[in-house]
């Protein structure tokens, strides 16, 4: 079961030539798919052979195989994790119950909604990153680039397979307008806001692998507990992908203050224009992308009470992180949970029906999980004998959703009036002369082995090969 078929026309593990009409559907979506990736994804990259991997297989190990190939070409397809057949629903109203093979009629609208939004940040996030190629500053983070570009595309595949095999007609025109909407496109955006703003550079890059890419993380763990089987094993399969955006972004981040870092020292100076005259990104910069990518990703999660994640949670369709693992009876009726608004010019506390409250559950689950990486990005300063410290902002700062939202409050989560907010913002998030620097430094550096001036190699390179390897071939 965990082997893939790659001598179909679409490589997959879930016997897809035993269903002919299913078949015959996603092979005429593909061409759309194709035309899709020529418009919308890397852009001039046709003719580069690029080292990717591909999955051979759903086991944990060496599900990756490496090799040149032809982005166009990379072999997409559907891979679930292997099922059981035994199952259980695990938490929710049918807890004990078995785990549904196909959709209840019951909670079809809500399965679609919640597929559908999911899949739509997949291309939205190609389309985002799709000129980067163009200022890669290495050969190197190029491939990276794109291997997750390719698996983004692969994850929009996973979401078309549930959409075409278990919601019929509905299915297949939702599946056809994840390939129309594009990001940014005033007539017909991506659905989530973040996933309509631009990529602009490498930091942002990095920043958006790193804390973006971990909202993808925490979504799909929630949905990897559906009570809808093929949903959890897709998402299963997802999150083996998404580690390796993960590690992009913190490791790309880490470089970048790495080479900071050195050039201080070089320099003995923490002087911005000093520094950025040497041509490397200053710390407090690097703060104000992390306080901006930080509260733009927390409002991913969505409003801080909500009945749609109850209803979610109740009914099976989505449950929280790692939900095997807590001790709780996993129906949480009578449950509580405290929530964050501002009233009478103070961040007050609240207990409200934990139920309602599941989204924020998910958040403060990953604010924990993204804290990690910022405590070791601060090891590489520590290590550099440097005192400046780097930290993930205050929950409620620069929010604009739920109860939050609108309300001015300081990364340190000092409320201020709007006045005092708007004359010290520019010290907390990018400022168009930040944005402005960071896109000065953007130039291409593709020689095997060579790295812009602002950012140090990496420890080692890619499946073992060297640093200096041919990752892509440009032909
Ligand atoms: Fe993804
Ligand atoms: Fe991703």
């Amino acid at each position: 079961m965990s082997g893939i078929n790659y001598s179909e026309k679409i490589p997959n593990n879930v016997n897809l030539s035993e269903d002919r009409t299913l078949q015959r559907a996603l092979e005429q979506w593909q061409p759309n798919f194709i035309n899709w990736w020529d418009d919308m994804g890397p852009e001039g990259s046709t003719d580069m052979d690029v080292y990717l991997r591909t999955a051979v297989s759903v086991d944990p190990q060496g599900w990756a195989q490496f090799g040149h190939v032809k982005m166009r070409d990379y072999r997409w397809g559907v891979f679930l994790n292997p099922g059981d057949q035994e199952r259980k629903i695990h938490f929710g109203d049918h807890i004990g119950e078995k785990a549904w093979q196909d959709v209840p009629g019951e909670h079809r609208a809500n399965l679609r909604r919640i597929i559908v939004t999911q899949g739509d940040t997949e291309p939205a996030s190609v389309e985002q990153q799709r000129h980067l190629g163009l200022t890669a500053p290495s050969m190197y983070d190029l491939r990276n680039l794109f291997q997750i570009n390719v698996e983004e595309g692969r994850h929009l595949w996973a979401m078309v397979y549930l959409l075409h095999k278990y919601f019929g007609k509905d299915g297949r025109e939702e599946a056809d307008a994840l390939l129309q909407r594009n990001s940014g496109n005033e007539d017909n955006p991506r659905i989530l806001q973040a996933f309509n703003e631009k990529t602009p550079d490498w930091l942002s890059f990095f920043m958006f692998t790193y804390f973006t890419d971990r909202d993808g993380k925490f979504q799909l763990c929630a949905l990897a507990e559906s009570a809808f089987d093929p949903l959890a094993r897709t998402t299963k399969f997802m999150l083996t992908e998404e580690a390796h955006h993960m590690f992009v972004g913190e490791s790309g981040v880490s470089r970048t203050i790495q080479r900071t870092v050195d050039v201080m020292n070089e320099l003995k100076s923490d002087d911005v224009n000093k520094l950025r005259a040497a041509g490397v990104i200053d710390l407090p910069t690097i703060q104000r992308y992390i306080n901006f990518h930080f509260s733009v990703t927390i409002d991913l999660f969505g409003a801080d009470q909500s009945s749609n994640a109850a209803t979610f949670y109740s009914s099976g369709l989505k449950g929280r992180y790692e939900e095997g693992k807590r001790t709780d009876d996993h129906v949480l009726k009578g449950n509580s949970y405290k929530i964050l608004s501002v009233e009478g010019g103070k961040l007050v506390e609240k207990e409200v029906p934990m139920l309602n409250a599941l989204n924020e559950v998910l958040r403060d689950d990953y604010i924990t999980d993204s804290k990690g990486g910022i405590d070791r990005w601060n090891r590489v300063i520590e290590k550099a004998g440097i005192p400046f410290r780097l930290k993930a902002p205050h929950k409620a700062f620069h929010r604009n959703i739920g109860s939050l939202s609108g309300a001015k409050v300081t990364p340190d989560g000092e409320v201020m009036s709007d006045e005092q907010w708007m004359a010290k913002v520019g010290e907390w998030l990018p400022s168009n002369e930040d944005r402005a620097f960071v896109a000065s430094l953007m130039g291409r550096v593709v020689e095997p082995g060579k790295f812009a001036n602002w950012i140090a190699p990496p420890v080692m390179g890619i499946n073992r090969e060297p640093v200096n390897f041919d990752y892509v071939r440009f032909n």
